[in-house]
């Protein structure tokens, strides 16, 4: 897909539904007594590897339109043992999540993925759900995973790494599991499954740096709104943030400040940042954002505020590089086990645009010019993240940019590029 430069980008667009509370919706459905209807389902291939997922299982997934389903649930302890490996395809939250709720079932579950998630780490669910009683097989620390559940007993669990996805499979064993289970993060991240579980009726108790659950009774969520999803507007945002000339407003998106880092970081570049009508959708902050072109001055991503911004990394060290001044990301070591390595990847394709970025071990320095990169080409490397990258700086560049291997943004984001063409000022 080539992606020609544009003068300005301006304009109003909506994103698909949040990727990450979408799969949660869907798996905590599952487990919940009775119906529960979602609406503003961000489809994609991922969140729809977790509809054949649950089917898989037992669940009957019914599907109103493309972002209205629903999942009717089959209880705390009713998931059936498939006749085959579940294909959580590109999805690690689908796996790492999925992998805490059958460590609770009766039955012995394989889950499999694709090239990138089957190189991805997996010891970091295996290891705490092992210690609450499941047995849980890696291949070498990877997928294939087998997951054989059972009676649970709670555990107080200190991640070693910041991760939404590692604490989410051990709090949602946790409502499974006899006695409170405690998870401790060393900085906050995504709190969408807590939210969730205590939207549909578990016993929740959350603190700034740890969260508790007990064992449920049972769950219910009847209706689930999902707000637009914030990692899907970024793309757009950033591209308003660096074009000269442009501003774009994205309505309806989350706003959950565990999200939301990328609009912190843009308003310290200086870049001009509004949010209307604030609101609240599905049980989390939302409103309408607006972004509007400035000159920006680099800045510094500090390991505590990573976690806010870890899937808007590679978009913040495209601004950087836009920027006057020099910019770095310490502490997100985490990006070389994403979908690709976002560390090597992104220096590798931005330096090939004319970009001056370097990686470290644990993030990116950037010595920013405040003009145009050159253009070329960008290979996503099968990552829907690079794909956008490289949309983004295709507009924002002087020659345009071949994106090799766009097809990548199908797995969060269907329909990307159509967007974009949208906001395109001729
Ligand atoms: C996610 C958590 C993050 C994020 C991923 C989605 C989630 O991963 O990068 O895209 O839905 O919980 P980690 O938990 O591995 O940091």
């Amino acid at each position: 897909m080539r992606v020609e430069p544009v003068p300005a980008l301006v304009g109003h667009v909506a994103v698909p539904g949040d990727k990450s509370i979408s799969h949660r919706a869907v798996l905590v459905g599952a487990i919940c007594e009775g119906e529960t209807r979602i609406s503003g389902f961000g489809r994609s291939a991922d969140t729809e590897a977790t509809m054949a997922a649950v089917r898989a299982l037992g669940v009957d997934v019914i599907e109103d339109d493309v972002d209205t389903i629903r999942v009717q649930g089959e209880g705390l302890f009713g998931l059936r043992e498939p006749g085959a490996a579940i294909d959580c395809g590109n999805a690690g939250t689908l796996m790492r999540l999925l992998s805490g709720i059958l460590a609770g079932q009766r039955g012995r579950f394989e889950l499999v993925g694709d090239e990138s998630l089957s190189s991805r780490p997996m010891e970091r669910i295996a290891e705490p759900l092992r210690r609450m009683g499941a047995t849980v097989e890696t291949t070498d620390g990877h997928a294939p995973l087998v997951v054989e559940g059972g009676e649970l007993q709670a555990i107080d669990y200190e991640l070693p790494v910041a991760s939404a996805q590692v604490k989410s499979a051990v709090l949602l064993a946790g409502v499974l599991a006899e006695g409170e289970t405690t998870v401790v993060e060393p900085f906050p991240t995504r709190d969408h499954t807590e939210r969730l579980l205590e939207l549909a009726g578990a016993p929740v108790t959350r603190r700034p740096r740890s969260v508790t659950v007990g064992r449920a009774e049972r769950l219910a969520l009847g209706a689930v709104d999902v707000p637009g999803d914030f990692s899907s507007a970024a793309p757009f945002l950033v591209a308003a943030a660096i074009v000269p000339g442009s501003g774009v407003t994205v309505h309806g998106v989350g706003l959950n400040p565990r999200r939301t880092g990328l609009l912190d970081v843009l308003e310290r570049m200086g870049a001009r940042v509004a949010v209307y009508n604030r609101r609240a959708i599905g049980g989390e902050p939302a409103g309408d954002v607006e972004v509007r072109a400035s000159e920006l001055v680099g800045a510094t991503v500090t390991a505590s505020e990573v976690a806010t911004l870890v899937d808007e990394l590679p978009l913040f060290a495209l601004a950087a590089c836009h920027a006057r001044g020099d910019s770095a990301v310490h502490g997100a070591a985490e990006l070389r086990v994403k979908e690709s390595d976002r560390i090597d990847g992104v220096v590798e394709e931005l330096r090939r645009l004319g970009a001056h970025i370097r990686a470290t071990k644990d993030g990116y320095r950037v010595r920013g010019v405040p003009a145009r990169l050159r253009g070329g080409v960008v290979d996503a490397r099968g990552d829907h993240r690079l794909a956008m990258l490289g949309a983004v700086a295709g507009v924002s560049s002087r020659e345009g940019v071949e994106v090799r291997g766009s097809e990548a943004v199908e797995t969060s984001f269907p329909g990307f590029f159509e967007l974009l063409a949208q906001l395109e000022e001729a």
